[in-house]
Formats: structure tokens, C-alpha cells, sequence
């Protein structure tokens, strides 16, 4: 069956669906997505993804293409259209089309595109596997645009290693999964996830997820790791919003603790469920 998306202020069948050749989107990878976890029906964490939205396309000087009580309502219209019980809704702006130019064009109607992709959230997670891959994707990784080719390419690595994702690493310390934020659990129990910068995705997740684990006592360092500190951890574990908390069991072909799903990422996991249920929307 045929799901509905929006278009540019539309519901229509994905099909019929159509932006034009000249969008700045396709020509230059000149916009900006979200995506967002729905549980029962309901948008998980939609104001930290609003608010992300808003910053990235500040920093390329686009503004917000509806105001946040509509894109509210497109979501949840989506969720209703579609029948979504839970997944994700893929949020993509681009500038719009314009003739070629590399000079931003004043004037141009913006594209809006909003998607649903259903997928289990809650199961319980089995695990990852990662290898690590060089980071080759530019320097403003706070900003969450559609050029996605350098991290599909490191996605494209690990499955030809027969594995499930990367880990990108740059001037030897991890930056990031190729969708997701890495972290790691020493012996000594602390969770040690890469501080935030332009170097990284400012995760949604993340930052739910260090909220927890900071009430529930555990110690948290935000600085960068290598390959090695990781593969000798007790426990490593990624997130995003349409994973959740996952662990991760093999970092380039060492086992991580005792290869199984360990309790830290298990734990954060099940309260974070709790949490975004308690405040989907
Ligand atoms: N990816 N880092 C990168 C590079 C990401 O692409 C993502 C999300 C994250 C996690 O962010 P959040 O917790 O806000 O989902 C970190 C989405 C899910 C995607 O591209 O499909």
C-alpha cells in the first residue's frame, strides 16, 4: 500500500508526489532534515527536534518553513493518514529550486517533504556490530543536511565487512556512528561519549540519555575516545532516534565485554523508552 506524504502544504499518494530537477536540495544538497520517533501514535521529543531544525537552518540562513504549531500538526496528520504506530517521520527543507547558481537565490518558495517509515522501536535490542572508518564528511557536522553520500559510503564499508555500521573516527579519536552518537562504558562504570561540537550531530537522543544517566547517579565524561579505549571497554552503545539506546558488541573484530547486550545500554534503553512515551506528543 501506498503511504501519504506531504508536499509543499499537500497529502498525496507517495507517487504523485514530484519536486523539480532545479531543487537546490538535488543540485547542491542545500537543505536541512529531521527525523523523528513516534510511539503509539505520538511524536517523541518533538521540541528538541524543532529546535534543532531551527539552528540548522539558521546557520545556512533559511527560515523555518512553517511555523512549529503546523509542523506539529503535518506530523501528526501523517501519523494519522499513514496508520503509524511506530517510527519514524522524515522531515526534509530544502531552499527550492532556482536556476543553477552557487549564490543563494532570494525569493525562492522553499520545498518542505515529510515522510513516515514504520519500524519497531521497542523490541528488545540484540546488538551491533561496527568497524571503524575514516570521518570524511565536512566540517559542520552540527548541521543536520542532506548530504548524506560520506556517511552512506562508511554504512556501505562495514556491510561489505559483513558487519552492521561504522564508526568514523578523525585524528584518531571516534566522532560518531554513520546515523548516531557513539559512547562507551569504562570498567570503572563511566560513560564517556565525545563532547559537543561542530564535529558532531548534536543527538536529541543524546542528550535525553545523559539526562538519565545523570539521575540515575552515573558518572558521565564528555570527551573524545579512540578505537582502542573502545574495543576495551566493558560495554559500548550508540543512539538516535530511530534506534534508541543500542549496544554495541564488536567494535573492528574485537568483542566489547562478553559480547552480549550489557546492562548500562540495556538499562538507559528501558527508561528511555518509559521517558519518550511519558512525553510523546
Ligand atoms: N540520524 N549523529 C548522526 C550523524 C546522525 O545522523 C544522527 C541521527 C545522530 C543521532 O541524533 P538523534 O538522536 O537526534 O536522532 C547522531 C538520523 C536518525 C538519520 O539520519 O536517520
Amino acid at each position: 500500500m501506498s503511504r501519504t506524504v506531504y508536499l509543499n502544504g499537500a497529502y498525496v499518494p507517495e507517487e504523485e508526489a514530484m519536486v523539480s530537477v532545479f531543487d537546490r536540495g538535488f543540485l547542491f544538497a542545500d537543505g536541512i532534515y529531521e527525523v523523528t520517533a513516534v510511539l503509539d501514535g505520538k511524536i517523541c521529543e518533538f521540541e528538541g527536534h524543532v529546535k534543532r531544525l531551527e539552528r540548522s537552518l539558521g546557520v545556512l540562513d533559511m527560515p523555518m518553513p512553517v511555523d512549529k504549531d503546523e509542523l506539529l500538526e503535518i506530523h501528526r496528520e501523517l501519523v494519522k493518514r499513514n496508520n503509524l504506530d511506530q517510527g519514524a517521520i522524515y522531515l526534509q527543507v530544502t531552499r527550492g529550486a532556482a536556476d543553477r547558481d552557487f549564490v543563494y537565490p532570494k525569493n525562492v518558495k522553499q520545498t518542505l517533504v515529510l515522510f513516515t517509515q514504520a519500524k519497531t522501536l521497542t523490541d528488545d535490542k540484540a546488538g551491533i556490530k561496527v568497524i571503524a572508518a575514516p570521518d570524511i564528511r565536512w566540517g559542520r557536522r552540527d548541521v543536520k543536511t542532506v548530504q548524506l553520500l560520506a556517511p552512506s559510503m562508511c554504512k556501505m564499508m562495514a556491510k561489505a565487512a559483513g558487519k552492521d555500521d561504522a564508526w568514523m573516527v578523525e585524528d584518531g579519536f571516534v566522532t560518531e556512528g554513520s546515523s548516531n552518537n557513539a559512547y562507551i562504558v569504562t570498567k570503572e562504570g563511566k560513560i564517556v561519549t565525545r563532547n559537543l561540537s561542530n564535529s558532531i550531530l548534536h543527538g536529541i537522543t543524546r542528550s535525553s540519555v545523559l539526562r538519565i544517566a545523570a539521575e540515575m547517579d552515573m558518572e558521565i565524561e564528555e570527551r573524545a575516545f579512540t578505537i582502542a579505549e573502545a574495543q576495551d571497554a566493558a560495554e559500548a552503545f550508540i543512539t538516535a532516534a530511530t534506534t534508541f539506546v543500542c549496544p554495541v558488541l564488536e567494535i573492528d573484530g574485537a568483542t566489547i565485554g562478553d559480547g552480549k547486550p550489557g546492562p548500562v545500554a540495556t538499562r538507559l534503553n528501558t527508561v528511555y523508552i518509559e521517558e519518550a512515551r511519558k512525553g510523546a506528543i
